[in-house]
């Protein structure tokens, strides 16, 4: 029916089914209860390719599309949120920042680890007084006299992989007086002085994924790592946001078709008042409306991997499908996530069955890489041209 999905998508497709099923599904529910960093099984993800799968071969990664970096995203997420949630930044938030607006020397120092999957990067907007409102961050970026380097100073927050980052894609004010025109983006190494881990977020969901605060106290950045110019920083923070909330998107939609699949076995299988519980109305419109928003999300998704395809040519942005797809899929995978608990009943709310992860990994979808509301917003100002 579609036939924009080719053999080489269905290949890989599977191969991320086949992985997740096997390797992630058995031990999401104790890395999710611990809370550690899944590390053995986020690298064989890397030497399977799914670190860096839009990163032409040249510098690491596999060379695909980006509708098969959503297929295969969501096969991992439908096993573990949380392990999609690392692939996820590293793919969308890390590589394809470099890819699109690093220098050739930062492609080879800073992209090739990353996509080959040997080394993790992650991607720093949020400051503790600046989420959804980036331009108005206060960490800072000074030259030095000599124009060598700049010195960085101030904490972010929120770091999805910080604690296990090699590299860090860091967005800083150079220029505060110029607002979003000031910020600008930097390569940071996290073994470098300056560079300090801050505290370790306790999390409701997608809880193995690792995310910290990170903290810049006269940290000395070489002018060559800044990535793109000057003042170019808040357009490259949401030209990359806006190819990550495709990722999001497919992360949602992995959590609620498990959410729906779990839902359709119980249904056959558990028996209450004589019959099958889904031969009864209630749940078979649970069902129903399940799988109609899950369907919608994957059309909304396979919508914006087209226009993101076609912006590689024309340029033009991809905003409006991209936060379409992620507003309707994190949204979506709540919805399922609720009802797959409601249609399991007891056994939803108890940690024996996935259930319950599924409906707190779900809720990150609406808020990270911009909420649902910022997702309203930029649909709206790309419909009326109104700021
Ligand atoms: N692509 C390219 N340029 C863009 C753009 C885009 N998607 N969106 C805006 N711009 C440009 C505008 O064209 C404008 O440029 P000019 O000044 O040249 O005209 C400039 O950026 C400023 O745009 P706005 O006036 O629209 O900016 P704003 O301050 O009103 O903010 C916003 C717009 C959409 C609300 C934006 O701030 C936003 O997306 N906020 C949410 C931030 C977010 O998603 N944070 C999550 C961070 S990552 C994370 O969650 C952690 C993690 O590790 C996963």
């Amino acid at each position: 029916m579609f036939d924009f999905i080719t053999e080489e998508h269905k290949m890989i497709q599977e191969a991320a089914r086949d992985f997740a099923q096997k390797s992630i599904a058995p031990i999401a529910e104790h890395f999710d209860e611990t809370g550690e960093f899944p590390i053995d099984t986020i690298r064989q993800m890397g030497g399977l390719g799914f670190m860096g799968i839009e990163v032409p071969e040249a510098y690491g990664g596999v060379g695909m599309d980006t509708l098969a970096y959503s297929l295969a995203l969501t096969e991992i997420c439908k096993a573990d949120a949380s392990h999609g949630t690392v692939m996820s930044v590293n793919n969308s938030l890390y590589c394809h920042g470099i890819l699109k607006f690093g220098a050739e020397a930062q492609k080879q120092k800073y992209l090739v680890p990353v996509a080959s999957g040997q080394k993790i990067g992650a991607y720093s907007l949020t400051e503790p007084m600046s989420g959804s409102d980036a331009g108005t961050m206060k960490s800072r970026a000074v030259l030095n006299e000599a124009g060598t380097h700049y010195v960085i100073d101030g904490i972010k927050s929120w770091v999805t992989s910080a604690p296990y980052a090699d590299y860090i894609v860091v967005f800083t004010m150079t220029q505060p007086e110029l607002k979003h025109k000031g910020v600008t983006a930097f390569l940071i190494e996290t073994d470098h002085p300056g560079f300090e881990r801050g505290k370790k977020e306790p999390k409701l969901g997608i809880r193995a994924s690792a995310t910290s605060e990170i903290i810049f106290d006269d940290y000395q950045c070489p002018v060559e790592n800044r990535l793109g110019e000057e003042g170019e920083g808040f357009k490259i923070a949401m030209t990359v946001l806006d190819a990550g909330r495709i990722g999001i998107a497919s992360q949602a939609l992995g959590i609620a078709e498990a959410s729906l699949e779990a839902s359709i076995a119980y249904a056959k299988e558990r028996e209450a008042f004589g019959q099958k519980i889904g031969q009864f109305q209630m749940i078979q419109q649970k069902l129903a409306d399940m799988k109609c928003r899950v369907d919608a999300s994957r059309l909304l998704i396979y919508q914006a991997c087209l226009a993101k395809a076609a912006s590689k040519k024309s340029g033009a942005r991809y905003s409006l499908e991209a936060s379409m797809a992620k507003l309707y899929a994190s949204e979506t995978a709540n919805y399922c996530a609720k009802e797959a608990i409601q249609i399991h009943g007891g056994m939803g709310y108890s940690k024996e069955l996935p259930i319950e992860r599924y409906f707190r990994d779900a809720k990150i979808t609406e808020i990270y890489e911009g909420t649902s509301e910022i997702q309203r917003m930029v649909i709206a100002r790309s419909l009326t041209g109104l700021r």
